[in-house]
């Protein structure tokens, strides 16, 4: 037995929601603090599935977390063994990949399982790889496991070929602890970079250039404790923004950076949406004559591929047609299938979709397919006459913070069933 989500949507919402810590920062940060030789204090940590086993995956390393309060984590690794992270929690989510720096970083050493999270067509880890090779590594790969060791690491100058979020993170921070000086180039620009190089500044490394396409890390001999709060969630904002745009009266969003979500806010400003944006919030009032819109993913601080699936929901209520690229996931579309179900018009072509609206969406079964696939079918639920049920909701589980509960707090209806 399953839990499934059901909405009974064309509920107007109203009211006031806070944004949690970002997912995609925190599921860095937590492995970012084995580096250290004492206590590293995080809050505003999302609950979120991810971070359940993440922890599991710390205590498997002797790594004390405890949980001070709702979202502070104290992790401390004074007393870490390293060990074979072999176990299947490691395919549970993508992230387990950032124990691969932080312990090669660490110890020199780590085994651990091929990392899993959604799949969104093929992800490969080559990057990450390259960049312990040139950082002095030795990688092999056998029986579903990478082993990565190395004697020394030595900074070097490494670029990248693609300019990944994951490999920059890794790299950075297998160089904290690297003899001398490494130089990524061509890295990534997302604002998780910048909040896990803070930390890592924080523990006493020395990474210069995040939030630039180039970072300079200069190795230092230990790491330390520290005190760290996350940056909010930019996708999670993203989301309730599309949310507000479809189906809110008026709502307010609070505890965002609203630099973070900009390629969102101007396309939906673009599409007549009405927004109040503040220092630190937005103020969203519904306009029910949206126009069409292109999109085409793209690297920070371009348009989010984690938010063109919550958008597609919004899309298939403006008038006329839309088209979505996606050049980062060419096959991130499978949201499109379940909202097909729901009665939009969509036409799913090689890396894009066409979009043509708008058309009454009706409540169905459907299947939460990857975490902002999830996402998506929740709002095309709030929008849609009748009863949607959403399955295989872990998807969901894995990365929002209580989004049912946070919309039934803004007067969705919306609950939770176990399916027969
Ligand atoms: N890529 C390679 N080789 C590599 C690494 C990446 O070819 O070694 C390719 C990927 O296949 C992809 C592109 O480079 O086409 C960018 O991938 P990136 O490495 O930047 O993505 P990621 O680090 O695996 C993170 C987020 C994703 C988000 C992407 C893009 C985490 C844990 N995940 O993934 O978040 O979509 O960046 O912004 O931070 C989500 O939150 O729903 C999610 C999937």
């Amino acid at each position: 037995m399953q839990e499934v989500i059901k909405i009974e949507g064309g509920h107007l919402l109203e009211g006031e929601v806070s944004i949690s810590g970002s997912k995609n920062a925190t599921v860095a940060l937590i492995p970012a603090a084995v580096l250290a030789t004492g206590p590293v204090t995080i809050v505003g940590v999302p609950g979120i599935a991810d971070v359940a086993s993440l922890s599991e995956i710390l205590r498997m390393l002797n790594v004390t977390v405890k949980e001070v309060a709702e979202d502070h984590l104290i992790i401390d690794p004074t007393d870490m063994k390293n060990c074979d992270l072999d176990s299947d929690i490691v395919t549970r989510l993508r992230a387990s990949y950032y124990f691969m720096g932080a312990l090669l970083g660490k110890y020199g050493y780590v085994r651990i399982k091929m990392p899993g999270g959604c799949y969104l067509g093929p992800r490969p880890i080559d990057l990450h790889l390259k960049g312990f090779e040139a950082l002095g590594a030795e990688v092999e790969y056998a029986q579903g496991c990478y082993t990565i060791r190395a004697k020394q690491l030595i900074g070097t100058k490494i670029f990248l070929d693609i300019a990944s979020v994951g490999a920059t993170i890794n790299i950075m921070m297998a160089a904290s602890l690297a003899k001398g000086r490494t130089t990524i180039e061509n890295a990534a620009k997302e604002p998780e970079i910048i909040d896990v190089a803070t930390l890592l500044n924080k523990m006493g490394a020395q990474v210069r250039g995040a939030g630039t396409n180039v970072i300079t890390v200069d190795g230092v001999e230990k790491l330390g404790g520290c005190f760290h709060e996350i940056i909010p969630d930019r996708i999670e904002a993203g989301t309730f923004t599309i949310i507000a745009a479809s189906m809110a009266k008026h709502m307010k969003i609070t505890n965002i950076i609203p630099q973070h979500i900009e390629a969102l806010t101007s396309k939906l400003s673009e599409m007549g949406v009405k927004m109040d944006i503040g220092v630190d919030s937005i103020v969203i009032d519904r306009n029910e004559n949206l126009n069409a819109a292109d999109i085409k993913t793209r690297p920070y601080p371009g348009f989010a591929t984690d938010l063109q699936q919550p958008l597609t929901a919004l899309l298939t209520q403006a008038a006329g047609q839309s088209t979505i690229q996606d050049t980062i996931y060419p096959e991130r579309f499978k949201h499109c299938i379940e909202l097909q179900r729901m009665g939009a018009n969509i036409d799913i072509g090689t890396g894009m979709s066409v979009i043509t609206g708008p058309t009454k969406l009706y409540g169905d079964k459907v299947y939460a397919t990857d975490l902002r696939c999830g996402a998506c079918l929740v709002i095309a639920g709030l929008i849609a006459e009748g009863i949607t049920e959403i399955h295989d909701i872990y998807h969901i589980d894995r990365g929002y913070d209580d989004l049912d509960g946070k919309l039934k707090k803004l007067g969705a209806v919306i609950y939770r069933e176990m399916d027969e």
